[in-house]
C-alpha cells in the first residue's frame, strides 16, 4: 500500500472506530516506529513476564520441539523474527531447508533477511512483505514443495490480541498454510490471577502508558487531530467473563477530539478501547484450535508455568489456503 493510501486508512479506521459505540481504534495502529521501541521497553519491564516465560519455555524444551519437526523443514514465521528465539529454533533443527519470514514493515525484514542469511547460510531465506492477518496469495507465499513439512511459527502470544473468533479463522488459515503433514506451533499465555495480569500491562514504570497514549499522540500528529493527550489515562482492566486483558484510553473529565469536521465528545470516564489481550487454559485453547479443525497433540510450558505453547496439526489432512 503507498504512504497516502495507508494514511487514508488509518483515518476511516479512526473515524469509524471513534463513531462506534464504545469506542475503539484497531490495535495494529500501536505499532508505529516509536509504538514499536515502546514495546521493546514493556518486554523489559519487571511486571511483563509474557516475553521471559516465552524465552524460558523455549530454553526449556527446544530439543524436544525439534525433534518433533524433524528433519528437512520448511519454518514459516509470523512477524519478522531475527531475535533469539528464531535463531535458537532454527539451530537446534536438523537440516532445515527454508524459512519464511512474513512481516509487514519493510525495514525490519530487510534487517531479519540480511541478519539471517548470515548467520545461517545453508539455510534459504524467503521473506514475505505483508500483513499476516489479510490472506496471502499463494504466489507470494512461496512454499518449499521438497520439504518434509511445513511448520507455522507463531511465538509471543500474538494469538492473544485477536478476537476468539478472528482467532479461530485465523487457525485455520494457517493450518491451510502448513498444509498436509504439517503443524502450527503457537505461543499462548495463560489465564492468572488478575492483579498480575493487570501489572503486566500496566507497569509501574508507565511503559505501557506510554505505548497506549502514543496512539494518540499519533492521531494528533498523523491526522492532523485537536486532542487534549493530557485528558486521557491509560487503564488496564481484566474481564472476567471474557478472560481477556483490555487496555482503554479513559477520558478523565470531559473532552473532546476533532478531526476535521467530526467531533466527539467524551464524557469523564468514557475510553476507547485500544486493544485486548485474550488468556486460556490449556483446555480452553484446546476448544478454540478444535473450532478450527486442528488437534493440539503437545503442550509446553515454561518452568514457572506462566506461559505455552502448542503443537496442532489438522485433523483428517490437509486444508487449501
Ligand atoms: N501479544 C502480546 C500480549 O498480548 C504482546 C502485546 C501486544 C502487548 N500488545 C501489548 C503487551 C500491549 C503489552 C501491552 O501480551
Amino acid at each position: 500500500m503507498s504512504l497516502d493510501s495507508e494514511s487514508e486508512r488509518f483515518r476511516e479506521d479512526v473515524l469509524a472506530g471513534l463513531s462506534a459505540e464504545p469506542r475503539s481504534i484497531p490495535c495494529k495502529y500501536l505499532y508505529d516506529a516509536s509504538g514499536s521501541a515502546l514495546f521493546e521497553q514493556i518486554c523489559e519491564t519487571p511486571e511483563y513476564y509474557v516475553t521471559r516465560a516465552d524465552l524460558a519455555l523455549h530454553e526449556a524444551h527446544l530439543d524436544e520441539i525439534a525433534s518433533m519437526i524433524g528433519p528437512d523443514a520448511h519454518v514459516i514465521e509470523l512477524g519478522s523474527g531475527a531475535g533469539i528465539k528464531t535463531r535458537r529454533l532454527l539451530a537446534s533443527l536438523e537440516s532445515p531447508r527454508t524459512y519464511t519470514p512474513i512481516e509487514i514493515s519493510d525495514a525490519a525484514l530487510a534487517q531479519s533477511t540480511r541478519d539471517l542469511e548470515s548467520a545461517f547460510p545453508d539455510i534459504e531465506i524467503r521473506p514475505v512483505q505483508a500483513d499476516y492477518t489479510q490472506p496471502i496469495a499463494d504466489s507470494e507465499l512461496l512454499l518449499d514443495p521438497a520439504a518434509r513439512r511445513r511448520i507455522v511459527y507463531f511465538p509471543g502470544s500474538t494469538i492473544s490480541n485477536f478476537e476468539r473468533h478472528q482467532a479461530i479463522d485465523f487457525l485455520a488459515r494457517l493450518s491451510g498454510i502448513a498444509g498436509t503433514g504439517g503443524a502450527l506451533l503457537i505461543g499462548v499465555d495463560l489465564v492468572k490471577p488478575a492483579e498480575r495480569l493487570i501489572a503486566a500491562y500496566d507497569d509501574a514504570g508507565g511503559i505501557t502508558a506510554a505505548f497506549n497514549r502514543n496512539l494518540l499522540e499519533r492521531v494528533r500528529r498523523e491526522l492532523d487531530a485537536q486532542v487534549d493527550l493530557g485528558a486521557f489515562a491509560h487503564e488496564a482492566r481484566y474481564n472476567e467473563s471474557r478472560e481477556r486483558i483490555e487496555m482503554h484510553l479513559v477520558a478523565q473529565h470531559p473532552t473532546r477530539i476533532v478531526i476535521d469536521d467530526h467531533v466527539f465528545e467524551f464524557e469523564q470516564g468514557e475510553s476507547i478501547h485500544t486493544e485486548n489481550s485474550h488468556k486460556y487454559s490449556v483446555d480452553s485453547f484446546r476448544k478454540l484450535a478444535a473450532e478450527a479443525g486442528l488437534t493440539s497433540e503437545k503442550v509446553w510450558f515454561d518452568p514457572d508455568g506462566l506461559f505455552s505453547m502448542h503443537w496442532l496439526t489438522a485433523e483428517g489432512g490437509g486444508f487449501e489456503v
